[in-house]
């Protein structure tokens, strides 16, 4: 059974999906299950991957890496998503972005998550 904002991968295609619905069948993609991946938080590689949040009244602002991370074709931030308690605020990337995001919530905020392409799901 799948929760919430739970985000899965396919290893063979690289399909990365979402959760928006619970349901109670497994997530298959190419055959296969689909990878529920980690949110890590304490990881090495962490400077360049845990989101530095600032809030100024009704105004987050997100950056990816206290040092920003990379922003190149082959690897950089796909998206960063901010969890707010009464709704979920997604902004994604192009190679060459800055990996900054800012977004108005007037909620408590639950998480901050960011997806690199090659180092995963990181959370704060
Ligand atoms: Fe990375």
């Amino acid at each position: 059974m799948t929760k919430l904002n739970e985000i899965y991968k396919c290893n063979i295609c690289g399909n990365v999906a979402e959760v928006l619905h619970i349901g109670v069948g497994q997530l298959v993609c190419c055959g296969e299950n689909m990878e529920l991946l980690n949110e890590k938080n304490n990881d090495e590689g962490g400077e360049k991957h845990l989101p530095v949040i600032e809030i100024e009244e009704d105004l987050v602002r997100v950056k990816i890496g206290s040092t920003l991370h990379p922003m190149e074709e082959a690897h950089h931030i796909e998206w960063i998503e901010l969890i707010a308690d009464n709704n979920n605020f997604k902004k994604v990337f192009n190679p060459g972005d800055e990996p900054i995001a800012e977004f108005k919530v007037k909620a408590n905020i639950l998480s901050v998550r960011a997806y690199c392409n090659v180092h995963g799901l990181w959370k704060k």
